[in-house]
């Protein structure tokens, strides 16, 4: 049922809606559902054959493992060997919420889902309509971001439509993701925390708990042959069509440069506020310095880029700290590493 060429439904979150995308996800359907972090395209986590049409659907690469979602913590146990005690302290603080655990699988999870590795991703969604589907399913649910591969994350059901419409029969629309962003993926092997990819639940958030590491590739590109702990970091991500280069300056250098570039094809992603006296097409995400307002407009902003009509975008740099680190660590992957650094002269 899930080929190109399904009639795909947006659904409002009623019971009667609720009832039907749970026996589609029951029968082995995908269906795209809110988070309070993007939307996900999900499927029963146990079922091979549902997984592999979320794989189709998306153009993912098989060895791009997938994260199971739960509704309470009674269904983590069949779906993990052990929990340690960082994971434990985690999961305390931080669930149900945007945090994913990466922990060693049991038996009863397919290899489809973590890519043949010995771990398996699991998170409890906070979002309300996330959780009553997963209940309602009876199963855990396998979701990775509801994009194509490659392009930004979905975080209204618009986008998951434009993206997929025609590849599944429903998407629960659940408004606005309240976050924006996918969530924290740690994991806790050796007792010890490593940050995977940055998200809502912060790396300051974090060290409450412990030491944590920051994988490499978390801030910077790994070399070709290098290890990912996370395979997802090897990957192209959030992609618009638009060439995006990110400048790390001050304001008045970033504006020089604009200058030095007058008569191209050229655009701008700006904080709010500084599109002042700015004379090419431009996009704002939020203000310098509030890392939840860039984090909730991000990936929308990075599909409104498509429309400036331009072939490059210039995109101020958000700062490194709390929610901004994984701001940063989005558009770093959204302009494929291509970044210039200006000091103060704007050299
Ligand atoms: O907020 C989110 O996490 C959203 C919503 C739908 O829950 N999901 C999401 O899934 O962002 P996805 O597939 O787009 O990203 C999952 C990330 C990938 O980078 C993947 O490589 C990593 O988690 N991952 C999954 N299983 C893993 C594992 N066993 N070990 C290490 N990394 C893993
Ligand atoms: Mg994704």
């Amino acid at each position: 049922m899930s080929g190109v060429g399904v009639v795909t439904l947006l659904l409002k979150p009623t019971d009667e809606n609720i009832e039907a995308a749970a026996t589609a996800l029951k029968n082995g359907e995908i269906v795209a559902i809110p988070t309070e972090t993007v939307y996900g395209l999900a499927a029963d986590a146990l079922n091979p054959q549902a997984v592999a049409k979320i794989f189709k659907a998306k153009e993912r690469p098989q060895d791009n493992p997938l994260i199971v979602h739960i509704s309470s913590l009674e269904m983590l146990n069949p779906l993990v060997n052990e929990v340690d005690e960082a994971a434990k302290s985690l999961m305390k603080a931080f669930w149900p919420g945007p945090l994913t655990i990466v922990l060693e699988k049991s038996e009863l999870v397919p290899s489809i889902i973590t890519a043949g590795l010995s771990t398996v991703a699991v998170r409890f969604p906070k979002n309300e309509i996330a959780q009553r589907l997963i209940t309602a399913s009876g199963c855990p649910l396998a979701a990775p971001s509801a994009n194509s591969s490659g392009k930004p994350s979905p975080t209204r059901a618009e986008h998951v439509l434009e993206d997929l419409k025609g590849k599944l029969p429903f998407i629960v629309d659940g408004g606005e993701c309240e976050v924006g962003l996918e969530s924290t993926v740690v994991t806790t092997k050796g007792g010890k925390i490593t940050l995977l990819r940055p998200g809502a639940v912060t790396l300051e958030m974090l060290s409450e708990h412990g030491e944590v590491t920051v994988a490499k590739g978390v801030l910077s590109e790994l070399e070709q042959n290098e290890a990912a702990l996370s395979p997802g970091m090897k990957h192209r991500h959030y992609s618009p069509k638009t060439k995006v280069i990110m400048v790390e300056s001050e304001l008045e250098p970033f504006y020089s440069l604009l200058k030095s570039k007058s008569g191209e094809s050229i655009g701008a992603l700006l904080f709010e506020g500084e599109e002042k006296g700015v004379e090419i097409p431009f996009v704002c995400y939020g203000k310098i310095g509030d890392g939840e307002v860039q984090g909730h407009e991000l990936f929308s902003a990075l599909r409104r880029l498509d429309s400036l009509g331009v072939d490059r975008v210039y995109a101020r740099a958000p700062e490194k700290s709390g929610r901004g680190l994984a701001v940063y660590n989005r558009l770093l992957r959204a302009c494929g590493f291509d970044v210039i650094r200006l000091d103060k002269k704007g050299e």
